[in-house]
């Protein structure tokens, strides 16, 4: 739904300087304080608009209006409360991420919950599950090899889009190990693009809601909304069809699930939600993984050091050969620019949850049905957490240190964490490496990054780069 309001986008401030870099991020929001309609079409455009120099720090804060209440939790211990603790009274993804979402991926495990999420997730996160990593890391080193040949034809100086070329590569990557097939350069764009323009499309936040609808109400499936469901769905269905109606024993996931269900039919999954667990692995995987490599490229163009550092490590582990799975564990500063990364720009910037019944988080009594956000971005960002909240400082991740429990969420927590979290993690340092071994990104000129949050975090309009033989 358009509004006949507009709103201005706050400034972004990104310093640089000899040996630091503070990247893209919107101004603090300035505003009046019950500056609420202009909050509301700030956040709608991008949410991390609306946040005040105080939202940054250990509080949790709530707005009421209409019987309507939204909370944002941003302190460790509370953080750990409605994600850990008490997960049952929160498992519920908002209202605005559930009607977003369902239309791609029906019922799947992302946006699910009760029964149909306790019966899937054992069932997924299996699938997913670090230990199936040597059957799976071949496709991201083929497909980021494959890349590697590609970019290397591209003409000096030739500019292209990092998001769309790591879109491309994930799309690929998950494509093949979700449905054991090649999709081509073709679907690959069809579905990056699609996903893009179905972003664009959807609200963070549900008007809906906070015009009384609990569940909000379905998504206005507008002719350009229609269009872009259906690019991405038609890709998706076609591989899955294909996939399941012959070769069912390549040992890809989609053949993992269906196995799964041959041997336990009480687990009910008919070829719908077959593909709708596939269709969530796919998007939960391809678009995550491809925002923490694009903000990967843009930190390291900016931070000489660090790339200097990366480039070190890569030629000391790996000598002349292509990065493997086998190298992960050792390329350790490339696996502390990818959580420096993840602290930085979370791809999934904000957690959005619906309380079932009436709780109290911290001093803040809670209504039923109430919004509940937690912001990676906010708490990688607090002040009172981390030195240096907005420098790109890839060294702190080092010699084994690790932050306070609940400050560092990117995957989220409890019970509803990430079930890929080692297959992005691995997937995320493997495709850096082999690519940087290879080749320098450096930022075309002109170009201003506006970190933007819709479903996921990225970089508005995409970041132009060139690519470099090093
Ligand atoms: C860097 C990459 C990734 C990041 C940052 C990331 C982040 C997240 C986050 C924050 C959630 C929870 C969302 C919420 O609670 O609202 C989530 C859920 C999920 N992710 Fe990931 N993810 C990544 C990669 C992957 C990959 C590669 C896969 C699969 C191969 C995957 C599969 C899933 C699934 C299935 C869920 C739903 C889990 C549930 O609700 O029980 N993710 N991810």
């Amino acid at each position: 739904m358009r509004l006949p309001f507009r709103v201005e986008p706050p400034q972004i401030i990104e310093k640089r300087g000899k040996g630091y870099f503070e990247p893209a991020r919107p101004a603090h929001f300035t505003g009046p304080p019950r500056a609420y309609l202009k909050m509301f079409l700030l956040a709608r455009k991008d949410y991390l608009s609306v946040f005040r120099k105080n939202d940054y720090r250990s509080r949790n804060s709530q707005m009421r209006g209409l019987g309507r209440q939204l909370i944002v939790v941003n302190v460790p211990e509370h953080v750990k409360y409605v994600l850990a603790t008490r997960n049952d009274n929160f498992e519920r993804k908002s209202p605005a991420m559930r009607r977003a979402l369902e239309y791609l991926l029906g019922d799947g495990l992302f946006i699910s919950d009760g029964e149909t999420w306790k019966c899937r997730r054992p069932l997924v996160s299996d699938i997913v599950h670090k230990n199936r990593l040597p059957d799976f890391a071949h496709h991201m080193e083929e497909a980021t090899l494959e890349m590697v040949r590609r970019w290397s034809q591209f003409p000096p100086g030739a500019t292209v889009d990092a998001l769309a070329e790591m879109g491309g590569l994930t799309a690929e990557i998950i494509a093949r190990t979700v449905f054991g097939d090649k999709i081509g350069p073709n679907d690959a764009s069809e579905i990056v693009e699609g996903f893009s323009s179905f972003q664009g499309l959807v609200d963070n936040i549900s008007l809906a809601y906070v015009a009384g609808f609990d569940n909000g109400i379905p998504l206005l499936k507008t002719p350009r909304l229609r269009r872009a469901i259906a690019r991405v769905r038609d890709v998706i269905d076609r591989v899955a069809s294909n996939h399941l109606e012959g070769k069912t024993e390549d040992g890809s996931m989609l053949a993992l699930l269906v196995r799964r269900q041959q041997k336990n039919p009480e687990l009910g999954l008919d070829l719908r939600a077959l593909r709708n667990e596939a269709a969530t692995i796919f998007m939960a995987g391809q678009e995550t993984t491809a925002a923490t490599l694009t903000w990967a490229w843009y930190l390291l163009a900016n931070a000489p050091w660090a790339e200097q550092a990366l480039h070190a490590e890569i030629e000391r582990v790996c000598g002349n050969a292509p990065p493997t799975l086998a190298d992960v564990p050792r390329l350790e500063y490339c696996r502390a620019v990818i959580e420096e990364t993840l602290r930085l720009y979370p791809p999934v910037p904000l957690l959005g949850r619906q309380a079932r019944d009436a709780d109290r988080i911290g001093n803040i009594d809670v209504i039923p049905s109430a919004l509940i956000t937690i912001s990676p971005w906010l708490l990688h960002r607090n002040p009172d957490l981390w030195n240096k909240p907005n420098h790109f400082v890839p060294e702190r991740f080092l010699g084994g240190w690790r932050p306070l429990p609940y400050s560092y969420i990117p995957f989220a927590s409890g019970p509803r964490i990430c079930a890929g979290l080692q297959f992005g993690l691995t997937e995320s340092i493997l495709c850096l490496a082999i690519l940087a071994q290879r080749f320098k990104v450096r930022l075309a000129a002109g170009t201003t990054v506006r970190p933007a949050s819709r479903l996921t975090l990225r970089p508005l309009g995409g970041l132009p780069v060139t690519i470099e033989l090093r």
